[in-house]
């Protein structure tokens, strides 16, 4: 009876520590659709020999962008990120590890996660891409007693 009790208690502690972990949210940013924006990222910079990987999704398959002896390495980049994709390379040795997109889809919305690995260890960490779409312009008209209101090139 104490075992069992005692398993539990550790079963409850376990837990507790393993779905805090989980539960660290996402830092999220708000693109609007068609212009650039920044996915944030700081890390620990060694000067020399820092790895930066951005990956789309969970599972490390889709590249977005990546960087190591001292420069960007776009071999593996997926296509949809081509020719859009930037670090800030002047501040990389001051910890940032930012990305800049440019040309943002509907089709970039979700999950991306980075990587890093210096002399330091290795870190990553997860960001999430909302696309928001300004309304640009507003048509309305009057007929009677109804107004209609109507706009194009809302997501
Ligand atoms: C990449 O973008 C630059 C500047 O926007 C452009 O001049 C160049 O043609 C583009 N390259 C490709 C492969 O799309
Ligand atoms: C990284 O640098 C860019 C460009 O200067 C800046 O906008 C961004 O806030 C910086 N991010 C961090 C995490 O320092």
């Amino acid at each position: 009876m104490f075992c069992w009790t005692t398993v539990l208690i550790i079963r409850t502690l376990l837990n507790v520590v393993v779905s805090a972990e989980q539960d660290v949210p996402d830092s999220e940013v708000f693109c609007v659709f068609m212009d650039s924006c920044i996915l944030p990222c700081s890390f620990q910079s060694s000067r020399d020999d820092d790895v930066i990987h951005w990956f789309q999704g969970t599972g490390r398959q889709i590249h977005v962008h990546s960087f190591y002896n001292n420069q960007d390495q776009l071999g593996l980049q997926d296509q949809n990120f081509r020719n859009r994709t930037s670090l800030f390379q002047d501040q990389i040795s001051r910890g940032n590890c930012s990305l800049l997109l440019r040309g943002v889809k509907v089709q970039d919305e979700g999950r991306y996660e980075w990587y890093t690995n210096t002399i330091y260890g290795s870190r990553n960490s997860f960001v999430h891409l909302r696309v928001d779409a300004p309304v640009s312009e507003v048509h309305m008209s009057q007929e009677e007693n109804r107004i209609t209101c109507s706009s194009e090139g809302i997501y």
